[in-house]
């Protein structure tokens, strides 16, 4: 087997800086603003029991799959599949994981952005005092006007476009391991101090947990289950090719099962207190659970607005979170970029912007959903932003998941697999069985159940 010289896009120094990376990227909006609206949508303790369950057993071993994969082919997505089909012997349509992955990662941003430019738009909102006591019918109000607008909503998602291709440009090292090192520590640290806070201000702390841990069967729906499953592909950037591209920049010799497993946990844990978080704070101001995509918005300024300091936790709160989103976004933006790199000349710099504005302009779509754009529906009435949302979350991530557990399980070459989990001995049966069987067979199940 050849040499390992690593990649030409550059390399993560260290392992925990992977882990930090990687866990930047896993670690977003889809920890604080999706995991705890769906929850709500989907009836609590039902739709988060499926959600874990996906993670450990479906998650977990596409996680691993896809960091070997990525340090096994050294290059983009769709340039690392062809060099291992090759390698392996089989066919290079494997490709199609690549292709498929760099559209999926556009119909993400397309929506990513104008989630994180909410977020963006927040933040001198929270610092000039708007949120100061405010009443949670006022906080509703204020939400709903503000995505009305759409010239302010393309506006901060134009703005977080272009810092996500501004670091994307500066590279593996620079541009993104500085970003992760300081501020994921950071944006953790504040949402202890937001859990203390509904712990011990808001009197529904119980009613909270009780309705994110216990299960309630009666409100099972097959359509939770899918939701729940794409939600799981979803927050641990999986089935696109992110964490693949990522891979291909982690150095050699370190336990594959240590990193996916301490990734996992963090991001579940990060996931969970966001929902431990804002549904005592929904009891305690008689919100609805099932706000949809505004409840981080219209639960956290009333929080703020009462809490002692708020002006400052808050306007720190929708910093950091955008910051977690643009070490999200940035590893959307990573396999299509990196490809652009390996096949033409333009250098990563122009290659990110030419992604970045691919990407933008996907996004006009889902941002005008909100306001001018709110019937230009598609399929089953869904607009733009909806659409956009399903077909990656819900179909197009569980079926790059298949597809990645198919080949990391049935066709990679078994000496180029033993190469990388040369840490992992003891665990390579254990990951062997849920790669080959119980993670594609598990997808499998739930798209069925919902077709049916
Ligand atoms: N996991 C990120 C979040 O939870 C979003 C994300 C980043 C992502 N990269 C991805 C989702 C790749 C799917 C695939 O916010």
């Amino acid at each position: 087997m050849s040499i390992d010289s690593g990649s030409k896009h550059g390399m993560w120094s260290s392992r925990l800086m992977f882990i930090m990376a990687a866990a930047g990227s896993a670690v977003g909006l889809g920890n604080i603003w999706r995991f705890p609206y769906l929850a709500g949508e989907n009836g609590g303790g039902v739709f988060v029991l499926a959600y874990l369950l996906c993670i450990a057993f479906i998650g977990l071993p596409i996680l691993m799959a896809e960091i070997l994969l990525g340090r096994a082919g050294r290059q983009s997505p769709i340039g690392a599949m062809v060099v291992l089909a090759d390698r392996s012997g089989v066919s290079r349509r494997w490709s199609v994981i690549g292709w498929m992955g760099a559209l999926a990662g556009f119909m993400i941003l397309s929506f990513y952005g104008v989630i994180a430019g909410w977020a963006m738009a927040y933040v001198p909102s929270t610092l000039s005092g708007d949120f100061v006591n405010i009443s949670a019918e006022a906080a509703a109000t204020s939400f709903d006007s503000f995505i009305l607008n759409p010239w302010q909503v393309v506006g901060w998602q134009s703005l977080f476009m272009l810092l996500t291709v501004y670091i994307a440009a500066r590279g593996v090292g620079r541009g993104l391991e500085t970003t992760v090192r300081y501020l994921m520590p950071a944006l953790f640290g504040l949402l202890v101090l937001l859990l203390a806070y509904s712990a011990f201000t808001t009197d529904r702390f119980v009613e909270g947990l009780a309705f994110l841990f216990q299960p309630d069967f009666a409100r099972f729906s097959t359509d939770s289950l899918i939701t729940a499953m794409g939600q799981a592909f979803f927050t641990l950037s999986l089935g696109m090719g992110a964490i693949m591209a990522y891979g291909a920049y982690m150095p050699k010799g370190s336990s594959i099962m240590g990193t996916a497993g301490t990734i996992a946990l963090l991001d579940t844990t990060v996931a969970l207190m966001s929902g431990m978080v804002i549904f005592p704070l929904v009891f305690a101001n008689g919100l609805e659970s099932s706000a949809g995509p505004g409840l981080m918005f219209i639960t956290l300024p009333i929080a703020f607005g009462q809490m002692v300091g708020g002006q400052i936790f808050g306007t720190l709160f929708f910093v950091l979170v955008t910051f977690a989103a643009i070490t999200s976004s940035i590893s959307l933006l990573e396999p299509a970029v990196a490809w652009v790199v390996e096949k033409t000349s333009l250098g990563r710099a122009r290659s990110a912007a030419l992604v970045g504005a691919i990407a933008w302009a996907f996004g006009l779509g889902s941002a005008f959903s909100f306001n001018i754009g709110a019937d230009w529906t598609l399929f089953n009435g869904m607009t733009f932003f909806d659409t956009m949302d399903y077909v990656s979350n819900n179909i197009l991530l569980p079926l790059g998941g298949i597809l990645i557990a198919l080949f990391a399980g049935w066709r990679l070459g078994q000496e180029e697999l033993l190469s990388q989990l040369s840490e992992d001995q003891r665990w390579i049966p254990v990951w062997r069985f849920l790669i080959r069987y119980l993670a594609p067979v598990g997808v499998l199940i739930v798209f069925l159940v919902t077709i049916l």
